[in-house]
């Protein structure tokens, strides 16, 4: 740590102060010793607690340590609560607020006397916001994450968050689990605290921003009711004191380097489809040029090592007594498939942070020679469907359908398709592709994960387990299938996809890279030309705003008026 006793820090503009501002600042804190305001690092400690984001109901004991970690090396640590968004109950989905929430972070952290932030993260959209947010102020900034809960335990089976809730569904839709079995197996999938325990959006963003050099390493994989998740809080919390003695800000650690790095670790942990849209958006608030097609030039030939659901076999429990993420980075890094020398939190290099990590368990943490998937990553398609792009996760995907050419049965809406999917009379085999409309950012709102769609029971009863399907909606990060997402422009603006008409040959090529509508251009002009945009639910409000606003998933789905940095500086006091 830089000796800077003489530094002043921002956190002085409002606690060093001698005149009626400067009283009132300390005076209303309360419960303080005088001391705390001489000048230290003020940590604020965001904090996405809440009893209705299960997956970050354990945060309150987290901070704790965090403060533990702060006040040790010399700070003032000051907690506070942001807005959260817990997956698994917020509607009309999570994703509509994650915007929202960044804007509550931004300007808590600007408007407040604070030095550094240690961001506590955990379920989906809790992880994006928290670093949006943050990045749009650019202080010095650290994650720390809840950790994923241990493994599920249903008959003598370990039991995938989300994953396995998908295929109990199916099982249950084709006749063959009873309701009884499936409503006991609700109680031994979320068997403690943490976020969902396979490879899913959380586990993802928590092993992207590890990957970014955003937090210690280890913070991806430790579970979430690991004593050792404890002690990295205490860690985080004393290293936040350090960043902002060494000015260590977020851009600092958010460089195009540190993107690449982190699209290439997506590939090998077989990570969620989300975190295109989330690093999309990172990058517009650091004003990092990247692109769409980035995530296919620099994910494209990494295989996928890690053998975790919902691509593979095991748990993210597993994954940490495996070696954790440090242990793919070593071996990314021995392929020359890193840039090493990017900066991390603790101010060494990824690669030194990584160049020894064992593996523990060869199985979990697959060697190269004997990947999960031979080409892991996102793969980007392109076409007269999808003039902007759409996303595929190969290694969720069934090899036999990555080439597919198929009959359109086309749901206008996810009311449309709840409305038909079951009817017996459904003109759907499972050589069809089902597309779906208006899920997108603007027509949902908040581009919902219903992107794969369960198939029809009449295929499911066959056995049949995959069919392609397309749309403009996202796809949790625990689910699997030969799934096109993304679909850019969506339907709601006028996209290709709004002109899909049932009976329209669709196909996908995905070692090609196209999605292709297989209808003459003049038939689709005349589509285009009697096609009406469709009204949004909501007109005012939150969502009104939203709707306006919100830009297409292929530049990360953020508002337009949000990407950027504005930087901590408040120049006016409030009284
Ligand atoms: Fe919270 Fe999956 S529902 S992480």
């Amino acid at each position: 740590m830089k000796d800077d006793k003489k530094r002043t820090f921002r956190s002085a503009g409002w606690f060093a102060r001698t005149d009626k501002d400067g009283f009132i600042h300390r005076s209303w804190m309360r419960g303080y010793p005088q001391d705390v305001f001489d000048g230290r690092p003020v940590i604020g400690i965001c904090n996405t607690w809440s009893e209705l984001t299960p997956c970050n109901a354990h945060f309150r004991q987290l901070a704790d340590h965090v403060k533990r970690g702060v006040w040790e090396m010399g700070g003032f640590p000051v907690e506070f609560p942001v807005m959260s968004s817990g997956e698994t109950n917020l509607r009309p989905t999570a994703m509509l607020f994650r915007n929202l929430i960044s804007m509550d972070v931004e300007e808590s952290i600007r408007a407040n006397p604070i030095d550094g932030v240690v961001l506590l993260t955990g379920c989906d959209k809790t992880v994006p916001a928290l670093v949006m947010g943050a990045a749009s102020v650019n202080l010095p900034s650290i994650v720390i994450s809840g950790g994923a809960m241990l493994n599920g335990k249903f008959c003598g089976q370990d039991l995938g968050s989300g994953t396995d809730v998908w295929r109990f569904s199916e099982e249950m839709r084709a006749g063959r689990m009873s309701l009884e079995s499936f409503m006991d197996a609700q109680t031994g999938m979320s068997r403690s605290v943490g976020v969902c325990n396979v490879m899913g959006t959380a586990s993802t963003m928590a092993t992207m921003v590890e990957a970014l050099g955003l937090s210690l390493p280890h913070n991806a994989a430790i579970p979430a009711p690991d004593s050792r998740r404890l002690t990295m809080c205490q860690l985080t919390g004393r290293r936040i004191v350090e960043m902002v003695h060494e000015d260590l800000t977020l851009s600092k650690i958010l460089t195009r380097p540190a993107f690449e790095n982190a699209i290439r670790v997506n590939g090998a942990v077989g990570g969620s489809t989300n975190a295109v849209i989330h690093l999309l958006a990172f990058a517009g608030r650091v004003g990092i040029d990247m692109t769409l097609r980035d995530w296919d030039a620099f994910g494209r030939d990494v295989p996928t090592l890690l053998d975790l659901k919902p691509s593979g076999r095991f748990l993210m429990e597993d994954f940490y007594y495996a070696g954790g993420l440090p242990a793919i980075v070593r071996a990314l890094g021995e392929k020359n498939l890193l840039n090493k020398d990017a900066l991390t939190v603790n101010g060494k290099s990824i690669w030194e942070n990584c160049q020894n990590a064992p593996t523990h368990n060869a199985e979990v943490i697959r060697p190269f020679d004997k990947p999960l998937v031979e080409s892991g990553g996102i793969a980007v398609l392109t076409g007269n469907l999808a003039p902007d792009g759409g996303v595929l996760k190969p290694s969720a995907a069934s090899d036999h359908l990555l080439k597919h050419r198929g009959r359109a049965v086309v749901f206008e809406t996810i009311e449309d398709y709840h409305a038909r999917i079951a009817d017996p009379n459904l003109d759907v085999d499972e050589t069809c592709v089902l597309v779906l409309k208006n899920c997108g950012p603007k027509g949902y709102p908040g581009m919902a994960e219903v992107g794969n769609m369960g198939l029809p029971p009449k295929v499911l009863e066959k056995g049949v387990t995959d069919m392609v399907r397309i749309s403009d909606a996202r796809m949790s990060g625990t689910a699997y299938g030969t799934v096109v997402l993304h679909v850019c422009p969506e339907a709601a603006v006028g996209g290709p996809l709004a002109l899909v008409q049932n009976g329209d040959m669709v196909e996908l090529d995905v070692p090609a890279r196209r999605l292709t509508l297989d209808v003459p251009a003049a038939e689709l002009a005349k589509r285009r030309a009697a096609w009406k945009a469709p009204e949004p639910p909501m007109q005012g409000g939150y969502q009104g705003l939203y709707v306006k606003h919100v830009q297409q998933a292929n530049i990360g789905a953020d508002l337009d008026f949000l990407v950027g940095c504005r930087g901590s500086t408040v120049t006016r006091e409030s009284h």
